[in-house]
């Protein structure tokens, strides 16, 4: 199957000097997420910002479906950031325009007409499952909520590429679940590709721990890995460490690799008391 985002052997440095990421090489197919760890100042943002075009590697191709970008112009480069929805950490909702018209926005710079954009709008707020009025302002509705508008807003219009970058920071847990279950569905059931980066093991134990699918009659159904039918291929896992890919795998190789390091991220995956543990991890 054709990769909707390739990075092929993709060096950069900030500088000229110094490398914050060497050699880096994967691969995000149709409807695949790519979970991307790794401690802070591992590169991880880089590789977002890679991702959109914002900045050009030293080195390497950067595929956007299909489409080498480090060599495009700046007019080539909006088109292909139109293709993509983002959800950063701040998820931040534009504070004066209401639920609707923060989701409207980007459809809106685009032209397109009135009753597109409502029927494009209330089909993300119904994905979402937003119930509330979309009259509302940002500051009347939860922190959840505020942050699964941010998601509709990414992805109205429907961008086939999405990019999340660290989007469940410093939320509540149930908050950060709500968050994750929304990227999980986005993948599973309207074939979404996505670069996910985070640093909270609950994220990676919830994605790569559910698998949304559909019935015959349509119905929504959330599979387990305690169910049979659950086999979670969409899924990869990348660790960042010393600027290069240290890990890449499933969730399957994840839990059976036998490397050192790769182990005590999956204690703490299995583990929520090693917590610590980890977060010493990050920091090294
Ligand atoms: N604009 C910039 N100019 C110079 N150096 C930068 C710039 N942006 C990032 N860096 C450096 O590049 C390295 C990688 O940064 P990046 O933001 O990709 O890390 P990260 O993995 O996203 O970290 P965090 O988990 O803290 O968000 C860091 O050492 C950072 O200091
Ligand atoms: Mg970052």
């Amino acid at each position: 199957m054709p990769s909707v985002i390739e990075f092929r052997n993709v060096w950069h440095s900030y500088d000229g000097e110094h490398f914050v990421l060497e050699d880096i090489s994967f691969s995000v197919g149709p409807g695949e997420m790519t979970v991307i760890l790794g401690g802070s100042g591992s590169g991880k943002s880089t590789i977002l910002r890679l991702t959109l075009g914002l900045i050009r590697p030293d080195e390497g191709e950067i595929l956007i479906q299909g489409q080498e970008i480090t060599s495009l112009t700046e007019q080539e480069l909006l088109k292909v950031r139109r293709k993509i929805g983002i959800v950063f950490q701040s998820g931040a909702l534009f504070d004066s325009l209401s639920v609707y018209e923060n989701v409207a926005y980007r459809l809106r710079e685009e032209g397109w007409p009135e009753d597109r954009i409502e029927e494009e709008v209330m089909r993300q707020l119904a994905f979402i499952d937003f119930k509330g009025d979309v009259h509302a302002l940002p500051g009347e509705l939860s922190g959840g909520m505020r942050r699964a508008v941010a998601i509709a807003r990414a992805m109205v219009g429907g961008p086939e590429i999405l990019l999340f970058d660290e989007p469940t920071a410093g939320l509540d847990p149930p908050t950060a679940r709500t968050l994750c279950e929304l990227a999980a569905k986005y993948r599973d059931l309207q074939g979404v590709s996505s670069i996910f980066v985070t640093h909270r093991m609950d994220d990676v134990r919830f994605l790569s721990s559910i698998l949304y699918t559909r019935t015959a009659a349509g119905e929504i159904v959330a599979l387990h890995r305690e169910d049979d039918a659950f086999s979670l291929i969409n899924t990869r896992f990348l660790i960042l460490r010393h600027h290069r890919i240290y890990f890449s795998g499933t969730e399957e190789q994840l839990r059976r690799s036998e490397d050192p390091y790769v182990r005590e991220f999956i204690g703490a995956l299995e583990e929520i008391e090693e917590q610590e543990v980890f977060e010493e991890l990050m920091l090294e």
